[in-house]
């Protein structure tokens, strides 16, 4: 048995798999969902306890990671007398892979620090397949001595895990990483209207161009499901527009203005108006035809 007890506090497409990891690399894993069944269904996978409130599942725990949904799920999980803070042994660390405001993992870092805990804001890229592949990067907040603690256990489902810096910085990194995502899901969507429109075949497009200067992770692995009009998977809209929102409010706190962030935030409203807030976010393809 490894050394420490962790707990995960939301087991949805990312967290069910991360959860997993753990359990497999030996750590002794409590879990918590608020949807009950997904708890014993996880605990009926894996070794490893369900438990009926995160307070349970952090009693004890040296590492309590939560990957919830946005910044008020993350509050619901955390505060309370049901709360992991109500539970969580002196020296304790709460590692938090929701994707929130950096003002958020400022609050939480406070609020962890008061009672004598620490907190890391450590939100994650790679989707879905990088969460069950066990090759997510992690990007993080906080002080280097914990980072380096709970490094090493994050790895297990990790091939990058860096500290950008303060508490909220790794907040600030996945809005990067948003941002970029936006820009090249614009681009690739008209190149391959275009791609279309002139007769090209978009598998030969694909594998020509993957490996130059335009290759892009979402070329590989979204191209041709958006040629096919495929978005039934993935990382939901609803999602990406909660995370362009604190692209959007981090721009006008620095006093900067976004263009392109706007615009993709704007596809993205009407695609969810049309209700189509769970589809893929490639779907994007779909509003910029739209408009020819
Ligand atoms: N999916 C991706 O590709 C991806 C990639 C990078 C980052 N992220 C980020 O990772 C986070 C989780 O994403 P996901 O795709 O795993 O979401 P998901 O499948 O919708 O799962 C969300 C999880 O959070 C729980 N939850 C939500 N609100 C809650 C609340 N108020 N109290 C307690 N539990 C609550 C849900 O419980 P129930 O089961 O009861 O609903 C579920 O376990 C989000 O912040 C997302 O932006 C996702």
């Amino acid at each position: 048995m490894s050394q420490y007890n962790v707990a995960f506090i939301g087991l949805g497409v990312m967290g069910y798999p991360m959860a997993g990891f753990l359990s497999r690399a030996g750590y002794a894993t409590k879990v918590y969902n608020r949807t009950q069944a997904k708890a014993q269904q996880w605990a009926a996978e894996y070794q490893g306890q369900a438990c009926e409130t995160p307070a349970q599942a952090a009693e004890n725990a040296d590492i309590v990671f939560v990957c919830v949904g946005n910044d008020d799920d993350v509050r619901s999980v955390v505060y309370g007398e049901n709360g992991i803070l109500s539970a969580l042994k002196p020296g304790a660390i709460l590692v938090d892979h929701t994707t929130t405001s950096a003002e958020l993992a400022v609050e939480l870092g406070l609020a962890a620090q008061k009672q004598g805990n620490a907190f890391v804001d450590a939100p994650v890229s790679g989707g879905q397949a990088g969460a069950e592949n066990g090759v997510l990067t992690i990007m993080c907040g906080g002080e280097q001595a914990v980072f380096d603690k709970v490094s090493p256990v994050m790895d297990v489902y990790a091939k990058q895990i860096s500290l950008m810096g303060e508490n909220g910085q790794g907040q600030r990194c996945k809005m990067v990483n948003q941002i970029c995502i936006g820009g090249i899901l614009q681009g690739l969507s008209e190149a391959l209207l275009l791609a279309e429109k002139s007769g090209l075949n978009i598998e030969q497009v694909v594998e020509t161009l993957k490996h130059g200067a335009a290759g892009s992770w979402q070329m590989e692995n979204r191209a041709i499901t958006m040629s096919q009009g495929q978005f039934d998977f993935g990382f939901a809209i609803d999602w990406m527009r909660k995370d362009l929102g604190f692209c959007l409010d981090e721009a006008k706190r620095v006093g900067l203005t976004l263009p392109l962030t706007q615009q993709v935030d704007q596809q993205y409203a009407e695609l969810q108006q049309q209700g189509l807030g769970r589809m893929d976010t490639s779907v994007l393809i779909k509003a910029v035809a739209k408009d020819q």
